[in-house]
């Protein structure tokens, strides 16, 4: 793993994290996606040196890479966990409130690049997909098992393909001559069912859904964002970069809900549900990256950042 920080991963919207992240510069700090470092080197030259830094990842490797590139930096604790995870993790570290969260969700350029992950369609490698490598279940599992139904939903629902319901149903077809385990025979089936013009398309959206059902990423999110404002202190933020529409509406939706949670019909003059804020948005809209950052980096063109303060 010799790759320059720049080559494993460039970290998005960075100024605008630790802009928004940072409301303490001595407190604790969550970072629920380690990977390359990228934003946790950013944040930590901003902190003192008695803050702490919480670095976590699932994929061991992106934890090993980060250790060695944060080295100087004495405040950091590094945990190999699912951020879902996060009570579990502090109450380990018999952390009981901490200042901000920061969650930069999907994977890291360095783990579509690594040969043998199985992440991208442009290479002929195992379907594997998993982060976190101690868990046993693979995307060659996920298309060997599911029914046809099943596909169908992890294809149109996590990788909005139009096409679903025939690639599901040629991958059965498929897996009854020869069991599916490289990538190569995922582009086939799909090669079998789609245009040829339309096919780049398809490829990222059937490995992207594939990804995040192997990863069950958005229950990950889900479980995280509730424990989150559990933890965070009053005027604490947590903060979420989502580069897929659904993860997104879920952030989106979450804060919107804990940010006006009363039930009381609008017709009804005072609220008598008792329920109360738990967090304000900092800003209604997500934070997008600029025409620059764009040029320079174009995986941040389908970044949203959202942000949400403990009340
Ligand atoms: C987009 S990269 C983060 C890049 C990082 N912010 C940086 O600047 O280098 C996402 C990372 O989060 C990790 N990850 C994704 N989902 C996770 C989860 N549920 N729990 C823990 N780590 C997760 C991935 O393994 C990957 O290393």
């Amino acid at each position: 793993m010799s790759e320059s920080p720049r080559s494993y991963h460039l970290p998005v919207l960075l100024s605008e994290v630790s802009k928004y992240l940072i409301t303490n510069p001595e407190g604790i700090y969550v970072d629920g996606t380690l990977g390359g470092g990228g934003h946790a080197e950013g944040i930590l030259t901003k902190l003192n040196k008695n803050a702490q830094y919480i670095g976590i990842d699932q994929d061991k490797e992106a934890i090993q890479y980060s250790k060695k590139r944060l080295k100087r930096f004495k405040n950091v604790i590094y945990y190999h966990s699912n951020f879902a995870d996060l009570d579990i993790v502090l109450n380990q570290l018999k952390i009981k409130m901490i200042d901000g969260i920061l969650l930069d969700l999907g994977v890291s350029s360095y783990q579509i690049d690594t040969d043998d992950r199985g992440f991208s369609y442009m290479k002929d490698t195992d379907l594997d997909m998993r982060m976190d490598r101690d868990k046993s279940q693979t995307a060659g599992d996920l298309l060997n098992v599911l029914d046809e139904r099943e596909l169908n939903t992890i294809f149109y629902t996590y990788g909005e393909e139009r096409r679903a319901r025939q690639i599901a149903r040629e991958v059965v077809k498929y897996r009854k001559q020869q069991q599916i385990l490289r990538s190569d025979q995922l582009r086939d089936i799909i090669d079998r069912v789609v245009y040829h013009r339309f096919r780049i398309k398809s490829y990222a959206r059937i490995f992207q859904a594939l990804r995040i059902a192997v990863n069950r990423e958005l229950d990950s999110l889900e479980e995280a964002l509730e424990k989150t404002i559990k933890f965070l202190h009053q005027g604490g933020r947590c903060l979420v970069i989502s580069y897929h529409s659904l993860e997104d509406r879920m952030v989106k939706n979450f804060f919107k809900k804990k940010a006006n949670p009363c039930t009381c019909p609008p017709e009804f003059p005072k609220c008598i549900c008792g329920l109360k804020p738990d967090i304000k948005r900092i800003t209604l809209k997500a934070i997008k990256a600029s025409e620059q950052e764009i040029n320079e980096n174009p995986r941040a063109r389908s970044a949203h950042m959202r942000v949400g303060e403990k009340i």
